[in-house]
């Protein structure tokens, strides 16, 4: 069924409605994962599958990236995130999810050559950022601008080459970065800072960020490692609601500013790339007093709201992200000297809620988010670039994700069914017969 032949078919499941009898293909992936294909299923027996959220829906196959919820395990093409995070980089980790290997010397160095060479924006680019407000949130800058770079490169809206791809995928790479940090200053009112080629992808961005004309900001390696670390853990994370969101808008053609664009909306939300600048609000309402440890948990049980950074629909034993970063945190603050009382009451919390039987029982754990917010705030990245900043990092999965989508040879514009639960036919009713309350 698939090109490359990564996925077998097994003995058929079988399935008994109305006392007939259909045999259902299964497929196992390269894990050994399993899949019922349900894709004759309306055709041969009339019915369709319901699943709202799509908790077991297999939407595609995919050789980018492997989470094992269970044991606890994220591979990006195969390598495990803790050897990419411990030994890796984030331009690295990129090159190895957009075209499926870790890069070569001479290829690593052509790949950052393009994203220094892509790094401005066009200037008449530039003058879309005064037309926004300066209390605009910069997620909606961000969408907005990355879907207009297609106003300027109508020569990447259709993708037919490996070199148009490799062009496309360092424009949006780079470009990202110096769109989220301008969106930034727009906001604070400072002027726009322009990106210095000479610096690594982390230290170029945070030079945009805090750098002041005739003052350049020099971030200390670990705050340079703990941004590279943010934006490596990441980077993908296999059929989410943002990566199914890109994929679902390139199923009908859409070029890839269009696509990413799309992601960047999805990731918006306060249960997905939001979920962080919960964790802090959360946080700093427990700081200020406002409740303690142990009233917030009773609160989050009588479920008068949720424990922000806590829980995913895939991790049920730990998420290795959380892990990871948890460590950066320490590492960093330890380095700067910072101190920050939240990451004490995140300690506390997360202690308390993981010895407690309502977490236990729903197999709740910290997730990537639980920490990062305590990262970026250390990096003096406000709450509303909290998502600007999952969207820089998670770029390479998206569009990784839209390639394979893209030259798959099998993706099929999505469209899923219902089942509808409205009226059923009746007869119109002109206004001055109907009813007023
Ligand atoms: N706090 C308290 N209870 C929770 C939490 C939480 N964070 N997460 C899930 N639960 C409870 C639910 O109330 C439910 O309890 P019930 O069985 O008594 O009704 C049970 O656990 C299952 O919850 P679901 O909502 O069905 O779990 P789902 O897999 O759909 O949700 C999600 C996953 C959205 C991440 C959820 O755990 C959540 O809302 N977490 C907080 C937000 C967050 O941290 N999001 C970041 C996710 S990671 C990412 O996007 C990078």
């Amino acid at each position: 069924m698939l090109k490359d032949g990564k996925y077998t078919k097994d003995d058929a499941a079988k399935l008994i409605i109305d006392g007939k009898t259909y045999e259902l293909p299964i497929i196992i992936g390269s894990e050994n994962e399993r899949a019922i294909d349900i894709t004759k299923l309306r055709s041969t027996t009339g019915h369709i599958t319901y699943d709202p959220g799509f908790g077991n829906t297999g939407a595609c196959a995919s050789n980018i990236t492997f989470v094992d919820g269970e044991k606890g395990i994220l591979r990006y093409r195969g390598y495990p995130i803790e050897a990419l995070a411990e030994q890796g980089t984030f331009i690295e980790t990129a090159y190895l999810l957009i075209f499926g290997e870790l890069p070569t010397r001479a290829q690593r160095q052509q790949f950052r050559d393009y994203l220094s060479e892509q790094e401005l924006l066009h200037e008449d680019l530039r003058h879309h950022f005064n037309g926004f407000p300066s209390n605009g949130h910069p997620m909606a800058i961000l969408s907005a601008v990355i879907n207009s770079l297609g106003c300027y490169h109508p020569d990447l809206l259709e993708i037919n080459t490996e070199d148009e791809f490799l062009r496309a995928a360092a424009k949006i790479i780079s470009k990202v970065r110096t769109i989220a940090a301008w969106a930034f200053r727009k906001a604070q009112g400072l002027p726009i800072v322009y990106p210095d080629p000479n610096l690594s992808y982390c230290r170029n961005f945070l030079h945009m960020m805090h750098s002041i004309p005739y003052k350049p900001f020099e971030p200390t390696d670990a705050q340079v490692r703990a941004l590279t670390l943010f934006f490596l853990l990441h980077a993908d994370h296999e059929q989410n609601c943002s990566c199914s969101t890109v994929r679902m808008v390139q199923s009908t053609e859409a070029n890839m500013f269009a696509s990413v664009s799309a992601g960047i909306c999805a990731l918006w939300g306060r249960l997905h790339g939001g979920a962080n600048a919960g964790v802090l609000q959360m946080l700093e309402e427990i700081h200020e007093g406002e409740s303690s440890i142990s009233e917030y948990i009773e609160k989050v049980k009588n479920k008068e709201c949720r424990l922000m950074g806590f829980g995913h629909r895939i991790y049920k034993s730990f998420d290795p992200r959380a892990k990871i970063l948890r460590q950066a945190a320490h590492d960093m603050l330890e380095s700067t000297g910072y101190e920050d009382p939240l990451l004490d009451i995140a300690l506390e919390l997360a202690e308390v809620a993981l010895n407690d039987e309502y977490f236990i029982e729903r197999k709740l754990y910290p997730n990537v988010d639980f920490y990062s917010g305590i990262i970026l705030r250390a990096l003096g990245i406000p709450v509303n670039m909290f998502p600007v900043m999952f969207a820089i990092g998670r770029m390479p999965g998206w569009i990784a994700h839209w390639n394979e989508a893209n030259t798959d040879g099998v993706t099929k514009i999505h469209r899923p069914r219902q089942i509808y639960t409205g009226n059923s036919p009746r007869d119109y009713v002109p206004v001055d017969m109907r009813l007023e309350d």
